[in-house]
């Protein structure tokens, strides 16, 4: 039997990946491949909050799969899965909804986003912590690697396990966020969040074009060639944190701060550098995408996998909630 605890993570198949999704969290994943019993998801049943288009669904379930092979997740490290193959979790989500209160899940930062953003909500998003946190705790899961924002979604995973131990009877272990400090919150192309949902990402595997064009837009203020710049203030520096390293990132920071490079230079180092990172993750990428049958496979057994354990969670749970029958 493993003594390595249990670490577990998703992303929703709901468009490209970007460097935000990278860094915050999928970065994580694979430096804790060897130390962690790791689950990865792939949550398909999450994004039909937001995406009810099959075709698109499918070629994103896909791309994420490859994505996430393509950055050096190994499979026969560790399980790597569809939300959707393992429909206890559907179950399990069912009983938490039993025993949350509503005025409990209407504080959840992303339903209010949802709220202010859209005309009428779906009880799906309203719900979406609820199979957050049966996907969590139905494997054990004692490390949860996310970004900042997604924080308050573990919390209420760890609410929820304790709620259900009060009530039934000691169940579920309490998980753990895993959060660098350094990556909490990634920097957009316009110094926000980097997200999906803003238009400010730089696609993880992007073409030289795509990156160039992205960084060529990077806001910054007017200060001419000469000018003593601010390194902490300026979008395009908080980006070279990430992709430029060692004596060129110092040499950049003194630059900077004495005068004497313009922001247009200071692009074009942050285009080649971001390439040079995307280049073999490309070309990674690329090869998956020939060997499609065997990253079905791996999708495959990985969701055999998970089901058989979560089948055995489950059959606790439905005695403790009194629904076996002798
Ligand atoms: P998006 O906000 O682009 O839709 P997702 O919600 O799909 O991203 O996030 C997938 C994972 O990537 C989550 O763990 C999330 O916390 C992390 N993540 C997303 N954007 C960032 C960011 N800008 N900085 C750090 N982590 C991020
Ligand atoms: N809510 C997460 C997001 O939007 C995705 C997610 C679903 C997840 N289930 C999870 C993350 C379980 C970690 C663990 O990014």
């Amino acid at each position: 039997m493993s003594v390595k605890k249990i670490l577990l993570s998703g992303i929703q198949p709901s468009g490209r990946v970007h460097i935000g999704n990278y860094f915050g969290a999928m970065k994580q994943f694979v430096d804790l491949q060897d130390t962690y019993e790791s689950y990865i998801i792939i949550v398909d049943l999450h994004a039909l909050t937001s995406t009810q288009n099959p075709e698109e669904l499918r070629q994103n379930i896909i791309d994420l799969a490859i994505d996430y092979l393509a950055v050096g997740l190994d499979p026969k490290k560790i399980t790597l899965y569809k939300q959707s193959d393992v429909p206890q979790v559907t179950e399990l989500a069912w009983i938490f909804e039993c025993i949350t209160t509503m005025p409990y899940l209407s504080r959840a930062h992303a339903f209010k986003d949802a709220q202010t953003q859209e005309k009428e909500v779906n009880v799906g998003t309203f719900n979406y912590p609820m199979l957050m946190a049966a996907d969590i705790l139905i494997q054990d899961t004692d490390i949860v690697p996310v970004g900042q924002d997604q924080k308050q979604h573990v919390e209420i995973s760890r609410d929820t396990a304790e709620k259900f131990n009060r009530t039934f009877g000691e169940t579920f272990k309490i998980p753990e966020p895993y959060i660098l400090p350094s990556v909490q919150t990634f920097p957009g192309t316009d110094g926000q969040k980097m997200s999906k949902s803003y238009g400010n990402t730089i696609g993880l595997f992007a073409s030289d074009k795509e990156i160039k064009e992205a960084v060529m837009k990077i806001p910054t203020d007017s200060k001419s060639v000469d000018e003593p710049k601010n390194p902490e203030t300026d979008n395009v520096f908080a980006l070279h944190r990430f992709f430029t390293a060692g004596p060129e990132f110092d040499e950049l920071r003194d630059r900077y701060e004495a005068g004497g490079i313009g922001y247009q230079e200071s692009k074009e180092i942050l285009v080649r550098n971001i390439n040079r990172f995307i280049a073999p993750l490309r070309e990674s990428r690329g090869k998956l995408e020939k060997n499609m049958k065997m990253v079905l496979e791996v999708l495959r057994e990985g969701g055999k996998q998970a089901s058989k354990r979560a089948e055995e969670k489950m059959s606790e749970v439905r005695k403790r909630i009194g629904i076996t029958l002798p």
